[in-house]
């Protein structure tokens, strides 16, 4: 099997083709449900219907190694949808991890200001020597390459942890490679798959375009930037 490299197409039909047992670890972070459009229009296919929930959590599971993990992010309005297909692919919820911003994403009937993900099992895992919090802080990424971007500094230390050294993380809803590249600075293969032709293309750019350890340097000095001050002001 080919690895470190991001694969364009539908993961409900990509991970099949796989051969089962492939991946080391899975970080992943699937569409929230909740229709999300950013400023400048920007907009996340398969974000309003969940019929590719259960087919993909399955697949990701077949894949996995056994006794392995799997992290998702996972949208909080839409819990019970992924609980379902996490629990119906066969995965036990061994962990919760929150993520607390210095901003908010939304302000509502309360200031929206934190991320969300489940650590799931296959099997049963080794605990890490030295196992990490669960709940490790947010930088703003400036979602220059994708409007959910997610942070590398909160994506690596979770590879650390739960991928070993030189095994291959899997990411089926890859979106601008976030996790691909916080892998690649690690020293783990990668393996991406994302459905949409745009973001495909930013990934293969950002992948092509960073050699190992400046994507990380990079987002760690945009988490300081003038944007998340602005972020800090209009929250
Ligand atoms: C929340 S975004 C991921 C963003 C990513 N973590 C990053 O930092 O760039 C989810 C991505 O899943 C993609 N997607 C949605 N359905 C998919 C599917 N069936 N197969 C592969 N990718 C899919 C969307 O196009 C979107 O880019």
């Amino acid at each position: 099997m080919q690895t470190n490299r991001i694969i364009l197409g539908d993961c409900c039909r990509v991970m099949p083709t796989l051969p089962p047992a492939c991946a080391d670890f899975i970080l992943t972070d699937p569409p929230y449900l909740v229709n999300y459009k950013d400023r400048e229009g920007r907009s996340i296919k398969n974000d309003i219907e969940a019929d590719w929930l259960m087919p993909a959590f399955r697949e990701a599971y077949r894949v996995l190694k056994p006794d392995s993990l799997c992290v998702s992010f996972y949208g909080w309005t839409k819990t019970d949808l992924f609980y379902a297909a996490w629990k119906a692919a066969g995965f036990r919820i061994v962990g919760h991890i929150t993520f607390p911003k210095r901003y908010a994403s939304a302000s509502r009937l309360m200031r929206y200001s934190h991320e969300n993900a489940y650590l799931l099992a296959k099997g049963s895992p080794r605990p890490p020597e030295r196992p990490i919090g669960d709940v490790i802080d947010w930088s703003y990424s400036g979602n220059r390459h994708h409007p959910t971007e997610k942070p590398l500094s909160v994506l690596t230390p979770l590879i650390e942890s739960f991928c070993p050294r030189g095994g291959l993380v899997l990411d089926p809803f890859a979106g601008s490679a976030s996790t691909l590249v916080a892998a690649r600075s690690v020293g783990r293969q990668y393996l991406g798959i994302e459905l949409d032709p745009t973001y495909h293309g930013a990934a293969v750019r950002r992948l092509n375009g960073y050699s190992a350890g400046q994507a990380a340097y990079l987002d760690r000095e945009r988490a300081t930037s003038a944007s998340v001050y602005y972020m800090e002001r209009a929250a």
